[in-house]
């Protein structure tokens, strides 16, 4: 990796446009392919004043909520099964969720450490969580009867989190939202339907700190009219966050389902078991020290992490989701300050552990303890101390020119996720295993 590609401080290569892969655990370098992105409707200095708050938040809430919710079988389900929209409507009529459920996510949301959360208002289906003048397909005029929105945006302020609204532009409900792409009269309507929801969504509930655009299906930016509808935005919310996926690059680009650090801001989107929307069989739970180690992953390619709920028609949590977040929480509540404050890190290889990065401290986050002792290859620097973190207690430390060994460590990992050891160096922490491959000494052939 050369040290141009290289990201040192948030936002101040902005517009180099490299980026890179890092798969979720990986030990892969960071920013390697190059990539076309930044704002649009904005300039670098303005985006980079506005996310301040979102590089520092770094952990957010996700929630899938809607009528598909209902269904309980993935919020796909109106595609994937070929529901009729007649059919699909009825769910409207059943659609209640208890009052205020969105308290209990705010809730989960604070003690797993995350800092802004970010609702479906209306997902691919069509339906409204909020109060629209645009269409009676939603939440206040069927049968729940309020603004769900509404209950949510209160739920998280009162939190004390960041409020991001999603809005899905593709629309499987909208009689215009496939013709739209052949018929300029229907796609004139819808257009002005689309924006027509979005101006409300940015005026009737105050600051909105997030639009979250998903699926641009099936027109382009130009069609879209992109550009005006994120100037509106602007307008009424003049230190709003947008996602790029109205296909024009904005604020932050949003990897989905996967960890892959962009030189410009990133959010890395994932579910906890296979499905957005509730899903009532689906058992595949990530493990809480999955979801630590993907965290650890973001914060180390100066990323946040976006991780998602899909809560039952009543609005509360599945019990797997809120165990999970708890023990991340528990988690967060020690070792969240490597997590919060991390800046790019270039260390990154370790079959034992990952690493997170402030200033000149390396945070050793390893999540396969290894007994005694733990060893790191490859380190250029002088390791000037080492700590158990977050309590403190030093560590003994061998260095020589190729690896550092921390000794007389615990035989068992004293967390029970991932366990961090905090390392001062002389200088930005950095790593060059090929240094061991090529200068580590040789033994004679035939001893
Ligand atoms: C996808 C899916 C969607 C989900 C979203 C979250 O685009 O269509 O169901 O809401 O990803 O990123």
């Amino acid at each position: 990796m050369s040290s141009q590609n290289m990201i040192s401080r948030r936002g101040v290569l902005g517009s180099l446009g490299a980026a890179a892969s890092i798969s979720t655990f990986s030990n892969m370098p960071l920013f390697a392919q190059a990539e076309k992105s930044g704002p649009t409707t904005s300039t670098v200095a303005d985006r980079d004043r506005r996310m301040q708050w979102w590089h520092q938040a770094r952990f957010g809430m996700f929630i899938h909520f809607g009528l598909y919710s209902v269904l309980g079988r993935h919020e796909w389900a109106m595609e994937m099964e070929g529901i009729p929209v007649a059919e699909y409507e009825q769910l409207a009529k059943s659609f209640n969720p208890k009052p205020h459920a969105a308290r209990a996510w705010a809730q989960l949301a604070s003690q797993a450490g995350m800092k802004y959360m970010v609702m479906t208002t209306k997902h691919h289906e069509g339906f409204c969580n909020f109060d629209t003048k645009l269409t009676n397909y939603c939440a206040p005029k069927q049968a729940a009867g309020r603004d769900l929105v509404a209950e949510y945006y209160e739920a998280a302020r009162s939190a004390g989190m960041r409020v991001g609204f999603y809005y899905s532009l593709m629309d499987w409900h909208h009689p215009d939202g496939a013709r739209c792409a052949h018929d300029e009269a229907a796609r004139r309507r819808f257009v002005e339907y689309i924006h027509g929801q979005v101006r409300e969504l940015c005026t009737n509930y105050g600051k909105v700190d997030v639009l979250w655009y998903d699926v641009a299906w099936p027109l382009s930016a130009e069609e879209w009219e992109s550009v005006k509808l994120n100037k509106m935005v602007r307008q009424l919310q003049p230190d709003i966050l947008i996602n790029n996926r109205a296909k024009i690059p904005e604020d932050f680009t949003t990897p989905e389902q996967r960890i892959q650090a962009f030189a410009e801001p990133w959010e890395s989107c994932m579910t906890m078991n296979d499905s957005w929307g509730y899903q009532r069989a689906d058992d595949d739970w990530k493990s809480s020290k999955t979801i630590v180690r993907n965290l650890v992953t973001c914060a180390r390619g100066n990323g946040n992490y976006l991780l998602n709920i899909g809560p039952k028609p009543d609005g509360s949590i599945p019990v797997e989701s809120v165990q999970i977040l708890t023990a991340v929480g528990r988690w967060m509540n020690q070792h969240g300050d490597a997590i919060y404050s991390a800046e790019s890190c270039e260390v990154n290889r370790s079959e034992v552990a990952n690493f997170t990065r402030i200033g000149n401290k390396l945070y050793i986050h390893v999540h396969f303890w290894p007994g005694e002792v733990v060893s790191v290859g490859g380190l250029t620097n002088k390791v000037l101390s080492a700590k158990h973190y977050p309590s403190g207690q030093q560590i003994q430390f061998h260095q020589d020119q190729f690896r550092v060994q921390l000794v007389g460590l615990p035989a068992a990992s004293p967390d029970p996720l991932v366990s961090v050891i905090e390392m001062e160096c002389d200088g930005v922490p950095k790593q060059d295993m090929l240094n061991i491959r090529e200068n580590r000494p040789r033994r004679e052939v035939g001893i």
